[in-house]
């Protein structure tokens, strides 16, 4: 006989789960909006439910956890990892998805706004994923939805689960985060990726070099932020100099969108090219990491190097993603 668990004040509010369910879990009915959310210990309870995830999905492929809810995965800008992978974390939990990939065949192309589109959605769905251009659109949602909010990229703000991939391939691939020199290239003026990873890290005793153009070098709010937290943290434009103490090199793209001048564009694209060559002065245990999509960053002749964590990283994606369904539904 099942045991009634009384319904907390959020969930009386918001009841999107059935009793008996672990709604008393930090992670139930929350929006997922900042990493800043996220200390230590919750980021190692994610971790431990994502690799959980990795051995279901190896086990069985599919599972009924959330069956019944549904995801409403809204994108105004484009994406093949992110929404693919929440598409597939969700169908592989059992539950369902309201795609919304091509806004521009919705509403929103006839000037509907955000907090319609969303107040609309959450009618019909059980947690919203949103892409959007603008720097706080997803907490925007999250202020007029009722339903949990997941961003999945606010323009150069934020992309919180891409981070939280991203340290979870770091961890399963080299057994730790601690003591690692991180060595993050390319945009990071414009790569919202790299801004929540260095966040992330920020927690951990870790070293930091930015690689970069002058023009794109990491926001100095940021450097600021973590150097008041203690981070060591250092500039260059070459990537030679620190190649050989890099446990993990990230590598951007240029954001050629998020250009408003074509010009300055074209002086930057192409700064950067990782090449077999460029990592004979590398560690043998070290990782190179990408967000993806590259766009001649990353030589196609490094891929058969097992150094080449890219792909296991995508991998990661859907793990860590099913982690953060499962505990937004109160189900880890
Ligand atoms: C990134 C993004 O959209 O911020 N990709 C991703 O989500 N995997 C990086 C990029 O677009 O360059």
């Amino acid at each position: 006989m099942a045991i009634y668990v009384p319904p907390t004040e959020r969930e009386k509010k918001n009841p999107i789960l059935p009793f008996g369910d672990h709604h008393d879990s930090p992670f139930y009915s929350m929006d997922v909006l900042s990493v800043s959310q996220f200390g230590r210990d919750d980021l190692d309870y994610i971790f431990g439910v994502a690799k959980e995830m990795r051995a279901m999905v190896e086990r069985v492929g599919t599972f009924d956890l959330l069956k019944g809810k549904i995801l409403a995965n809204l994108f105004y800008e484009p994406s093949t990892r992110t929404s693919s992978s929440f598409l597939a974390a969700m169908e592989r939990l059992g539950g369902s998805v309201i795609p919304i990939n091509e806004v521009t065949y919705s509403s929103v192309s006839k000037g509907e706004s955000l907090p319609d589109t969303v107040r609309t959605l959450e009618c019909y769905a059980d947690v919203i994923v949103i892409r959007h251009p603008e720097v706080g659109s997803a907490k925007l949602a999250a202020k007029y939805a009722k339903k949990p909010v997941i961003n999945a990229g606010d323009g150069v703000g934020e992309h919180p689960t891409q981070a939280l991939l991203d340290l979870f391939t770091i961890e399963e691939e080299l057994g730790r985060i601690d003591g690692l020199t991180i060595t993050m290239l390319g945009d990071l003026k414009y790569g919202r990726t790299v801004h929540s990873l260095a966040r992330l890290l920020s927690q951990y005793d870790v070293s930091i070099n930015y690689i970069s153009p002058d023009i794109l070098r990491m926001p100095s709010e940021l450097v600021e932020e973590l150097k008041v937290g203690g981070i060591r943290q250092a500039e260059f434009s070459v990537l030679d100099p620190v190649i050989g103490e890099t446990d993990v090199l990230y590598v951007t793209r240029i954001q050629k969108e998020r250009f408003k001048d074509a010009e300055v564009y074209k002086q930057v694209k192409g700064t950067y090219v990782i090449t077999p060559d460029t990592l004979r002065k590398a560690k043998e245990e070290m990782i190179v990491m990408h967000p993806f999509p590259r766009v001649g960053e990353i030589s196609m002749d490094l891929d058969q190097d097992p150094r080449a964590a890219y792909f296991r990283q995508m991998q990661c994606g859907l793990y860590v993603r099913m982690a953060l369904l499962a505990m937004v539904f109160g189900k880890a």
